[in-house]
């Protein structure tokens, strides 16, 4: 389960928990947060660091860096103080192996007093050997009552400065505040800032666009704009159905229902035909924010950063929560996770550990909407229960829906699909995903634009004829997910394409052939008896 940082720090002290390695950028705040749980439990709070040494000790040790992390463990050891001993920054010295050597002793001296071990530091780099030994703790972002503190306190240090617009009202204050989630406090301090240079006063678009810039810098996680609602999205019937009946999930009037909040869908299937484009729509028919999740930005770094960029994004999307964090292609990002040949093949299975615990237990009301094309590549813990409320599968759009996804597309270019013969299209486009039916019109229009006339059903209708679709080509690998899901995951809509039909009937044709031959046998066999 998750809890507050100070609540999880203060159970692993009590617990005696020898080494704790708390990742934040906030160090004031994790200081005082040490300060109240050793309060609490009346243990002394001793800090070093390499600058400074062990606090209250006259002279810092001599020597090397090296040395100086070496002695301060030893002092940790000798210690008879029941005390935290916080060490800022530890981290350049656990590539020492004499440092992360003795950082075991101190694991086990520590075991058997009432003594803990924290870490801190922005990064985490935990060799191997002492992954057993330390437990990490993710610092969460402050929430809406620190950040009011916050605005608070500038608001009083302003209210004085001639020319400042301080005053605000309750809504404006909470605008304001809400605007600043998912920015530490020092962030947060430094755009509420800005926006008294800016404009004079604290202004809630000011921050948010400065929070935006700051969290697209962390290059795993972007906010996402679009004007595309649940009404471009043709087909996918039974999807739209889930998501509109959701609409209030996440509002109090639902929590004091007793309604748990939606913790996230999967939407699994044939590549073009709406994965991205629905689970764009969700935040907007919900009315939340939109983070988009680059999974396979969290590997792109260096070695080693990948497990803390996971844990940054998750800290994130739970800091900006309640929001939609779309996370698009799922499986490119974690294909490592299954061949072992893979030289990382352990870290991503790591990284993907944490995401998959979180997905299971986060409590925050992060809204995880995941879309796959290919389910070979996903590792099967994903599609467990529990992961996900639903795993959607979409298919190839029926002829209706092929109808309506041309509608939505020519009205989308300006054109009343009155004006065509919307039903000879979708006829004509049998086998076609919704991209490719969105590629026929633009090309139509291409085309008649090109002799400089209006587009007609004809140009469309050429068009059409002229692409091979990749459910085609794909024929196999579509049946092959097909198969899959039908047992697997709900359809994402009532309607069936043609191709399924007519296996289906196919299906039925062989069993009444397989009927037909079992009666033709037995005829035989009566025969003989006569
Ligand atoms: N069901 C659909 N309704 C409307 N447009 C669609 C549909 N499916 C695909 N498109 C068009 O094709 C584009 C690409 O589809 P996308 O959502 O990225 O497919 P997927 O994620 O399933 O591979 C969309 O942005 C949209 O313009
Ligand atoms: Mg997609």
């Amino acid at each position: 389960m998750r809890q507050g940082a100070k609540e999880a720090l203060e159970v692993l002290v009590r617990a005696r928990y020898s080494l704790v390695y708390v990742v934040s950028w906030e160090e004031q705040r994790v200081l005082s947060v040490v300060e109240e749980v050793a309060e609490r439990l009346r243990k002394k709070v001793i800090r070093w660091s390499v600058t400074e040494g062990m606090e209250g000790e006259a002279d810092a040790a001599p020597g090397d860096e090296e040395a100086r992390a070496l002695a301060a463990l030893d002092y940790v050891i000798k210690s008879y103080e029941p005390a935290l001993f916080v060490l800022l920054d530890f981290h350049p010295y656990l590539k020492s192996p004499k440092v992360v050597r003795r950082l075991r002793e101190v694991a086990r001296e520590l075991k058997a007093t009432h003594k803990t071990v924290v870490l801190v530091s922005p990064v985490l780099e935990l060799p191997r050997e002492l992954e057993k030994d330390i437990t990490v703790l993710d610092f969460e972002l402050p929430g809406m009552e620190e950040l009011a503190g916050l605005v608070e306190g500038i608001l009083v240090s302003v209210r004085q400065s001639a020319g400042l617009q301080v005053e605000l009202d309750e809504q404006q204050r909470e605008e304001v505040v809400k605007a600043a989630l998912g920015l530490t406090l020092t962030e947060a301090e430094n755009v509420f800032a800005k926006s008294l240079v800016m404009a004079r006063r604290l202004d809630a678009d000011i921050v948010r666009s400065e929070k935006e810039q700051i969290i697209r810098k962390t290059g795993i996680l972007e906010f996402y704009r679009t004007d595309a609602g649940l009404e471009d999205v043709g087909g996918l019937g039974l999807v739209k159905e889930w998501v509109r009946k959701r609409r209030k999930a996440f509002s109090e009037e639902a929590r004091a229902y007793g309604l748990p909040a939606p913790r996230g869908v999967l939407l699994l299937g044939v590549q073009g035909c709406g994965k991205s484009l629905c689970a764009k729509t969700v935040a907007r028919e919900w009315r939340l924010p939109l983070l988009r999740f680059d999974v396979g930005r969290i590997f792109a770094g260096i070695v080693g950063e990948s497990e803390a960029n996971m844990r940054r994004a998750i800290q994130l999307a739970e800091g900006i929560s309640p929001c939609v964090l779309w996370v698009d292609e799922l499986e490119k990002g974690f294909a490592g996770t299954q061949s072992s040949a893979a030289s990382d093949a352990g870290t991503t299975a790591r990284v993907f550990g944490t995401f998959i615990t979180w997905l299971q237990e986060k409590e925050k009301p992060v809204f995880v909407i995941a879309t796959a094309n290919d389910i070979r590549q996903l590792p099967a813990e994903l599609l467990r229960k529990g992961r996900f409320d639903e795993i959607f599968f979409v298919d190839l759009p029926s002829r209706g829906e092929r109808e309506e996804i041309f509608r939505i597309h020519l009205r989308k270019r300006g054109r009343d699909p009155e004006r065509f013969d919307v039903e000879l299209l979708a006829r004509a486009a049998k086998g076609f995903s919704g991209a490719e039916i969105e590629q026929a019109v633009i090309g139509g229009m291409f085309d008649a634009f090109d002799e400089g006339r209006e587009v007609t059903t004809g140009d469309i209708l050429r068009n059409i004829e002229q692409t091979y679709p990749l459910s085609r080509t794909m024929s196999a690998q579509i049946g092959m997910l097909r198969e899959w899901a039908r047992t697997r995951a709900r359809r994402a809509s009532a309607e069936v394409t043609e191709e399924v039909e007519e296996a289906q009937r196919g299906g039925t044709l062989e069993a009444i052939e397989t009927m037909m031959g079992a009666m033709e046998e037995e005829r035989v066999t009566v025969g003989v008896d006569e």
